[in-house]
Parts: C-alpha cells; structure tokens; sequence
C-alpha cells in the first residue's frame, strides 16, 4: 500500500458537527474552536455563512469568529452556499472559504434551494471576489459518493462539477461523503474519473455512517489523497439529508496513522480531550471508540 509520511487535516467539528446538533451557546463554540486549535490541527473549519432561517446553529457564525484566538500555524476556513455567505466571510476577515455544492440535483435543491448548474454558474464571479481579497476558494462537491434521494451518483457528473471548478478558478477539490454512501470501490471509481482530469489539490470528507469512513481513507490514501477533514468525537451531519450521521472521528484517523508511522502533526492526548469537551457541549455520549476505550496503548490494571 502507498503510505505517504504526512497527512493533511481539517477539523471540521464547529460546523459540521454544531450544524447537526440543538444549537449550542456561542460561548462554548469559541471553547471548542480554542481547544482545538492547541491539538497542533493546522487547519480548522470554524463556521458557515448560511442563512440563519436553514441553519439557525450558525446564526452567530460572524460573532464566534470575532471571539476565537487565531493561531498563525493554523488555516481556518468558512462554508458558503453562494456569494452572499462568501462575501461574509470575506467582510469577517476570512481569508478560505469553501462553496458547497451538490452533486445530486435533488441534494443541492434540499440543501441551497437552487439547481447544480445556477451554482456552478456563480462560481467564476465568486473565485474574482474571493481572489480580489487575497482569499482561496476550495469547492466542496457534496453527496459525492451517494445520495440518500437519487441514490448512486455517476463519477462522471462529480468528474464535471470538478472540471467547471478548476475552470472558474477554485484552488482546491473536496468530495463529500455527506449521508456515508461511499466505500472503497466507491472511493476508487471517483478516483478514476476524477485524478486524470485536473491538477487541483482534492481533499476528502467522509462521514461513518455506515462504518466505512477509515476503509474509505485508507484506500484513498493508497491512491495520493493526503488531505482529509473530520470531526472530534465524530460529530457532524447535513440536516438537509436524511439519514445523516457523523464525520469520522479525528481522534480515530489520528490514533489509526500515527500507528502506521503517518505524521499529522497533532497531539493525540489533547485531541482526545477535545473529543470529550465536544461529547460535554452537546451533552451526549459520543460514538467515537477512541473517545470512549482510550489509545490502544491505554492499559488496564492487571487483574
Ligand atoms: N447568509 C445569510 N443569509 C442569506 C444567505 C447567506 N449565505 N444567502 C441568502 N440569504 C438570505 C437572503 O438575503 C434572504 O434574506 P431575506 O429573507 O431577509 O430577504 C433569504 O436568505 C432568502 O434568500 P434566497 O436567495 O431566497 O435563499 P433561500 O431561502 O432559497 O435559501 C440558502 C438559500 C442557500 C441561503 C439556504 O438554503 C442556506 O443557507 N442553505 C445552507 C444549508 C447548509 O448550511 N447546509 C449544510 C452545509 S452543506
Ligand atoms: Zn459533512
């Protein structure tokens, strides 16, 4: 298997995993946005500039920003659906952004209320703004693997989504596994339809859904994906997707490649005390099996 030496990831618990949840207090999205960013992450997703009638949960979405401590090692980034969430976060001070967009016609009608070509259409003029203000648009191409109204989505249509991105100027890719469709074949066919055509940067967002998020990232990894995002004690969810269940967890992915000898550049410990600060904020038991047996190395007392 190719392995590389070092691993890229996104933490992306304050947005996609708060988005999913009865909506916290902004004081304990600035907490949680503070620990992580001491784990030694370099790169976390803060927010989401949406319209707070869809996702009340990121209603303050400017006001934690303001309030977070901002490391320089770090890259913090916000979610847009269109140009108005991406002029936000630019007058916030972000200087990433990332624009959703479905591969699924149905999903992108259910998540943005518009149709994929309305916007694709928008996204040149949204790549000028952001590259006007010295900002990096990625795009993130939701439903990727699957979609829990179309079903199967043709690797050719995420393959197009991927051409008009490059073309409108986006600086990087990623593929949302948003309702946990994918397995490795899946993760595979995209692969083949999409690696050959662009010279973009692609990350990858899997959700564990159905179990096969670190299958997912492993055969990923084997094919040169080294950019991921996940979630501290797996939180995270689309509430415009039925059936949507959590991110993989980063305690997981990190606990799994630091054993194989893959750097990240966080501190296992501390993440795993942030996964527990998640699990408190929400105020339920998390799922995430690092979270609740510990690392591997963490023993029992004898018996
Ligand atoms: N942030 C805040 N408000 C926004 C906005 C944004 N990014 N985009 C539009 N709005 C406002 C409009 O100004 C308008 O306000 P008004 O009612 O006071 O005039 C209102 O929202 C409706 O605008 P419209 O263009 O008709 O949009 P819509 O009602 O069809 O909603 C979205 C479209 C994209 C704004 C909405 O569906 C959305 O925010 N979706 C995000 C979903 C999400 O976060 N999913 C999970 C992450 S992938
Ligand atoms: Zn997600």
């Amino acid at each position: 298997m190719h392995q590389p030496d070092r691993v890229m990831l996104r933490e992306v618990a304050p947005r996609d995993g708060l988005q999913n949840e009865p909506p916290v207090p902004t004081g304990d999205k600035i907490r949680l946005i503070d620990a992580l960013s001491r784990t030694g992450l370099s790169r976390i997703e803060a927010v989401s500039f949406v319209s707070p009638k869809a996702v009340p949960q990121m209603a303050d979405a400017a006001e934690v920003w303001a309030a977070v401590e901002k490391h320089s090692g770090i890259s913090y980034s916000a979610l847009a659906p269109n140009r108005k969430g991406v002029e936000r976060a630019l007058d916030a001070g972000f200087t990433a952004v990332e624009v959703v967009v479905s591969a699924s016609e149905t999903h992108n009608r259910a998540n943005i209320g518009r149709s994929v070509a309305e916007s694709l259409a928008e996204l040149p003029d949204i790549c000028a703004l952001a590259r006007e203000r010295l900002a990096s648009v990625e795009v993130i191409i939701a439903t990727s693997f699957g979609c829990p109204f179309e079903g199967d989505i043709a690797p050719a249509q995420v393959a197009r989504i991927v051409a008009a991105a490059e073309a409108a100027g986006a600086g990087r890719v990623a593929f949302g596994d948003t309702t946990g469709m994918g397995t490795p074949r899946r993760v595979t066919d995209l692969l083949d339809a999409v690696q050959a055509g662009t010279d973009l940067p692609m990350l990858m967002h899997f959700h564990d859904t159905r179990g096969t998020a670190l299958a997912n990232l492993l055969t990923a990894l084997d094919r040169g994906v080294v950019e991921f995002d996940a979630s501290v004690g797996g939180i995270g969810g689309c509430p415009f997707a039925p059936g949507a269940s959590g991110n993989v967890a980063t305690e997981e992915v990190v606990h799994m490649l630091h054993d194989m000898g893959v750097e990240t550049g966080v501190d296992l410990d501390a993440l795993i005390r942030t996964a527990g600060l998640a699990q408190e904020i929400v105020g339920r038991p998390l799922e995430s099996g690092v979270l609740r047996a510990g690392p591997r190395t963490s023993l029992s007392p004898r018996p």
